[in-house]
């Protein structure tokens, strides 16, 4: 991969890259729309990821070419900058505008960058150039960063530039995963311990809807909003700053303060799934692999009811999933509307599972999901030679 990609660069800025780095994407085993709530998820970095090979320049400008898009940007090296439309280098742009307006000085860039994480599919494109774009940058202008830093500064990206209201999931994951390992994190606190994935003879098959996701972002934005309305309801009783600071028991005690059905569905999905991570963090750690895909259900389920984001393309995985009894849990991963979901199979029965699943999905939905294997990966760094 460096190999190739360096003679795109060359053939690209006739010159040799000076450094390659390399960001994966994410999937969530369980805990969602839990991190803008305070509360605990379980994330994994996956080995699909954005590369970006870069070299200064002594032009005063920076450039972003892509391998994916065909849109590249010029601009010289000033104080600020603004999103134009939703092109793809919005997001390196907006890491450049904040390193700037935290005062670190970033000089004239070459910039290649190549994902191959298939685009929209909810596993964390955005965080993944985003982090990579941020290490780089920290990396070559010695800006002095901490790799939480990075995190954060991605996140605000995200929120503030892009216009995403996000929680930190998945910068995090994608830049403090570890290889073979799930991240406990409380997205309150940040402080996190990885844990061993060990999946027993069962492993993690990713399966992307391809279905285009419309409209996410602005009902992503409004999910955030019914849940601080909730917030600000149950604060007339409770002293908490998050939903996630109670439990399912206390939460039933108050939820007489929330008046709107819609609202009281979201709360009851956030605080519910935040007992769930717990429940799912044991299991795992005793290998119980059953109960964990048992909550794995669950949280579709209540995705599906109570939180109103998965849709029929999502719910067909976890559907068929139900009915393959080499299947031990399924849920949709990430915003929903569309994306992937996850399903825990055992590893003997993968091609059956992924030629069956592609058959029930294709009849009922009227085009074909991608599935693949999915290999828990390490966090951001600098590109291996021999990736
Ligand atoms: C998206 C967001 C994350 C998180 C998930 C849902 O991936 O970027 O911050 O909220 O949705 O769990």
């Amino acid at each position: 991969m460096k190999q190739s990609l360096t003679l795109e660069f060359n053939r690209i800025f006739n010159k040799e890259p000076q450094n390659a780095y390399f960001s994966p994407g994410r999937v969530n085993l369980i805990g969602e729309h839990i991190d803008y709530n305070g509360g605990l998820v379980m994330p994994c970095a996956i080995t699909f990821g954005t590369y970006l090979l870069v070299s200064p320049n002594s032009d005063g400008v920076f450039r972003f070419r892509s391998l994916n898009f065909d849109e590249k940007l010029d601009v010289p090296v000033q104080n600020d900058y603004t999103k134009t439309d939703e092109f793809w280098f919005n997001y390196p742009l907006g890491v450049i505008e904040y390193f700037l307006k935290d005062g670190h000085p970033v000089s004239g860039l070459d910039m290649l960058f190549y994902g191959d994480i298939p685009i929209s599919s909810g596993l964390s494109s955005s965080a993944s150039i985003e982090v990579v774009t941020a290490f780089a940058l920290n990396d070559l202008m010695s800006s002095g960063y901490s790799k939480l830093d990075l995190v954060k500064l991605a996140k605000s990206v995200e929120n503030n530039f892009i216009g995403v209201n996000c929680g930190i999931m998945d910068q995090f994951a994608v830049a403090f995963g570890e290889k073979s390992k799930a991240l406990m994190l409380n997205c309150d606190t940040l402080d996190y311990k990885a844990v061993d994935s060990n999946l027993g003879e069962y492993i993690l098959a990713i399966i992307n809807t391809n279905k285009p996701r419309k409209l996410a972002e602005s009902k992503y934005n409004e999910r955030v909003q019914e849940c601080q309305a909730a917030l600000a309801a149950l604060q007339q009783e409770l002293d908490i700053n998050n939903l996630c600071d109670i439990d399912t028991a206390t939460f039933n005690k108050h939820s007489h303060l929330i008046t709107d059905k819609v609202v009281y569905n979201r709360a009851k999905h956030v605080i519910e799934e935040n007992d769930r991570v717990k429940l799912a963090a044991v299991a795992l750690s005793q290998n119980d692999l059953n109960e964990f895909g048992r909550l794995m259900y669950a949280s579709h389920d209540s995705l599906r009811d109570l939180y109103e984001v998965s849709g029929i393309e999502l719910d067909a995985i976890a559907e068929y999933s139900k009915i393959d009894a080499n299947v031990a849990g399924a849920r949709m991963t990430g915003a929903g509307f569309g994306g992937c979901g996850i399903a825990l199979v055992k590893e003997s029965a993968y091609e059956d599972f992924s030629r069956n699943i592609t058959t029930y999905y294709t009849n009922k939905i009227g085009y074909a999901p991608s599935v693949y294997r999915s290999l828990i990966g390490d966090g951001v760094g600098v590109m291996k030679s021999e990736s």
